[in-house]
């Protein structure tokens, strides 16, 4: 029986979400003793391989893995030609441009002729170039966030989520420059018999980004008002209604988007709906 072979990071931002991601899906990817190199899903044909991110986008074109959960900032940077099957909403940050506290700035020409420290050097030759500036790249492996203070660098060009690794070495992000997030990646060249495994999970992955994105909604309407509320109620088809004991009154039961749930909310009160209760929902075929 074929298997589909996935590379996910080994620690760092991206590495519990990936995991996360294979269990929601029903697909048991991680190794009890201390995340060994490589996991096999009991549950589904498919093979995990741990690995350090900067060299997920290589193995996948390569071959050596078929596909792969990365950041797309990875992908940017090694220029590696991977095909992205899926975004995957998580992990989403920024590179950025950071400074010294304490420096004095003055707009993006503040940047002209500085040392700017990065693990990015590939997106960073190319920012410089599309805002015509002209810095020095310092290219380092790993603890960019350190150069300024050390004195290696006057600025740094580098991932930020939360902030929080600037703030504790005393950094300030003053210009974003470009936007990622996680992207499931694979091979140009796959088989058909692994092209049917990855349309499989790819169903179960739209099935959870559906479900994180939709809520189940459940109120009481009163029957005179039931053409009003359901107008305001788009659900996948259309709402279920069901009776109640107090036969003025009916149970209306729909599906809304995250984004647009609160201004329902409101409507629907305004409408005269009450009782109104709202659930996460797990899984959404549609
Ligand atoms: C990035 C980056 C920072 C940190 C920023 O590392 O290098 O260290 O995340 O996140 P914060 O704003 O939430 O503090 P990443 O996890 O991508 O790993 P790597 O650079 O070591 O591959
Ligand atoms: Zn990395």
């Amino acid at each position: 029986m074929e298997r589909l072979k996935i590379a996910i990071q080994k620690s760092g931002r991206l590495s519990d979400k990936s995991i996360e991601l294979f269990e929601k899906a029903g697909i048991s990817a991680s190794n009890n003793s201390s995340r060994l190199l490589f996991a096999s899903a009991s549950d589904f044909p498919i093979d995990i391989l741990y690995l350090r991110d900067d060299d997920i986008p290589q193995c996948v074109a390569d071959g050596v893995a078929d596909a792969g959960i990365v950041g797309e900032n990875v992908i940017w940077e090694t220029g590696q030609k991977v095909v992205t099957a899926e975004k995957l909403g998580f992990g989403k940050c920024r590179l950025s441009l950071a400074i010294p506290r304490d420096a004095q700035y003055s707009g993006l020409d503040w940047f002209n002729s500085k040392k700017i420290a990065t693990t990015y050097p590939n997106i960073l030759k190319k920012v410089l170039q599309d805002n015509n500036l002209t810095a020095d790249i310092h290219v380092i492996n790993g603890s960019v966030e350190i150069c300024p203070v050390i004195g290696l660098a006057d600025a740094i060009f580098d991932i930020v989520s939360t902030g929080s690794t600037l703030l504790s070495n005393g950094l300030v992000e003053k210009e974003k420059m470009v936007y990622s997030e996680a992207v499931l990646i694979k091979n140009d060249k796959l088989n058909e018999g692994k092209e049917q495994i990855l349309e499989k999970l790819l169903f179960r992955i739209h099935a959870i980004k559906a479900a994180k994105s939709n809520k189940y909604i459940l109120l009481n309407a009163p029957k005179d008002k039931l053409e009003d509320i359901i107008k305001l109620l788009p659900g996948m088809k259309s709402p279920s209604v069901l009776p109640l004991a107090d036969s003025n009154w009916v149970s209306v039961h729909s599906v809304v988007e995250e984004s647009k749930f609160w201004d329902i909310i409101d409507q629907l009160r305004a409408a005269g709906a009450q009782g109104i209760l709202v659930v996460p929902i797990e899984k959404m075929i549609l």
